[in-house]
């Protein structure tokens, strides 16, 4: 078995940051390169103050200060870390299309294929390839056909080893997994591929947690997990929706039937609407690869999760929209939270930019304020939209640094992430400095109800 001393992995974002930092922080014995092509991100990772780094993820800075140096690195060397490594994991986004065929469904493995064929061009002995980044199934097979026969004659085995972190628990997730999954080939080649990224992570992990399948098993699993900790939530959305129409409330109903051991609690916290770069990303995947199968009903039953996903997101502007007598035009409300959940400054799919889109389009005035997430972030995922003109966003969305001065002079509040200081404000002193009658949304169940209404406010929260 091939032993594996030096690591390389193209991608330095919320994925191959993490992984390749716990990866040095748990081997010592094994040097770690984090590659990437954007220039200022490496830059941010090589910081002095590890406070600085570009992915805001709890832990992950004390993880980065021991190991970097030692034998974690990021370089904008490519073709170097490429060449000097024995095993190449590939953690480079894998948006979802927004041109041709298959726009706004399947995922677009551009940057993937560049990969490989920088691969293929480098390498002049053989590697072990890790597709790490959340794929469509059989992109191994695309990893593949490129690899050797576009390589200068070198051998490749191609492993999936898909990522189960989730952002703002990263550390935790990588340090102590349920589980680690890696796929290969069956063959006695891919056999041995498997085992040398076996006994990587048999530095920290139990053997019995590390599962082996085959390619194609491996890459399945992780759509599936996601799409089914997603359904999750459509369903108790949908649920939501119910509950406000009686007098039922969806927190006690999450809690009535997640102490069913078979249901279990976890994932049935009702919320304006999930978000992150994966949930999404993966069910289209899903309902795509259904589709060009010819299963239709397949496809159709996952892509009601999506589409439950987007009517909870409509559904609360359009409340807010409601119950301010109908028109939000030149009204100012306060957006606390724009990052798509607590503890990370990761926006991509959050629900908060789909509401702040509908509500620009009744020409509501949003005043913003996360903890983690920057300005220039905030106008660039309305830009990306594309919906309206660039101006219009700028002038209608004014980031804060401070919540109070959010809030000041708003007619209502919504909640979008459930950062946990958010409870812990003086909203007495909020409603002194908001127009009344003050009202609050909150899309995440996350503050004292009995507590703000005592002060004055109207609150509604999802799903009572
Ligand atoms: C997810 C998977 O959990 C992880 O295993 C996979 O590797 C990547 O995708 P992530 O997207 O980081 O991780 O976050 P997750 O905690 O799953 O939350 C996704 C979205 O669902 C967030 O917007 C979150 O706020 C929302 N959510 C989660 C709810 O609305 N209700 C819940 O009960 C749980
Ligand atoms: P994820 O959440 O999957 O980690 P990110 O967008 O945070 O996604 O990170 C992916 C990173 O991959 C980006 O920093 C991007 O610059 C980098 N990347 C994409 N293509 C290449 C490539 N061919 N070579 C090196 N880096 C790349």
């Amino acid at each position: 078995m091939k032993n594996i001393t030096k690591i390389c992995c193209i991608g330095a974002g919320y994925v191959g940051g993490p992984t390749m930092a716990v990866i040095a922080k748990q081997c010592p014995h094994i040097t770690v390169t984090v590659v990437d092509l954007n220039e200022a991100r490496i830059a941010a990772w090589n910081d002095e103050n590890t406070e600085n780094i570009p992915v805001y993820e709890p832990g992950l800075s004390e993880v980065v200060a021991e190991a970097r140096g030692r034998n974690l690195f990021f370089s904008t060397e490519v073709d170097k870390a490429i060449d000097e490594a024995d095993m190449i994991f590939i953690s480079v986004n894998t948006p979802t299309k927004t041109y041709g065929a298959g726009k706004g469904m399947g995922a677009d493995l551009k940057y993937i294929e560049l990969c490989a064929r920088q691969i293929a061009k480098v390498a002049k002995d053989d590697k072990i390839i890790v597709e790490k980044s959340t794929l469509p199934v059989r992109t191994a097979e695309t990893l593949r056909d490129i690899l050797h026969n576009t390589g200068n004659g070198v051998k490749f085995q191609i492993l999936s080893n898909p990522e189960f972190l989730a952002e703002g628990t990263a550390i935790e997730d990588l340090l102590m997994p349920d589980r680690v999954l890696i796929g290969g080939d069956t063959n006695e080649e891919g056999q041995e591929a498997i085992e040398a990224l076996v006994s990587i992570y048999a530095n920290w992990i139990p053997r019995e947690r590390i599962l082996t399948t085959n390619v194609w098993s491996s890459e399945l699993s992780k759509l599936v997990a996601n799409a089914m900790l997603a359904q999750r939530i459509s369903s108790m959305n949908s649920i939501s929706e119910l509950c406000e129409k009686t007098e039922a409330n969806v927190n006690e109903v999450a809690r009535a039937i997640g102490s069913d051991s078979r249901i279990g609690p976890k994932f049935l916290k009702a919320s304006v609407g999930f978000g992150g770069s994966c949930f999404q990303k993966d069910i289209l995947n899903l309902v795509y690869i259904s589709r060009s199968f010819g299963l239709q009903e397949v496809a159709d039953y996952w892509e009601q999760v999506i589409i439950m996903n987007d009517h909870q997101k409509r559904r609360f502007a359009e409340n807010i929209v409601k119950k301010l007598y109908n028109t939000v035009a030149g009204k100012k409300i306060a957006f606390l939270g724009w990052a798509f959940k607590k503890d990370t400054n990761d926006t991509r799919e959050s629900a908060a930019i789909y509401v702040a889109d509908l509500l620009l389009n009744e020409q509501a005035d949003i005043k913003v304020f996360d903890p983690k997430v920057e300005e220039k972030q905030v106008h660039a995922d309305l830009d990306y939209l594309a919906t309206r003109p660039v101006e219009e966003n700028h002038n209608a969305v004014h980031v804060f640094a401070d919540p109070y001065e959010a809030c000041k002079d708003t007619h209502a509040i919504a909640v979008l992430t459930e950062w946990d200081e958010f409870k812990d404000y003086d909203w007495q002193r909020i409603y002194d400095n908001m127009l009344k009658p003050a009202k609050i949304f909150d899309g995440r169940n996350l503050l004292d109800v009995k507590k703000l209404r005592e002060i004055g406010f109207s609150v509604q929260a999802i799903g009572s």
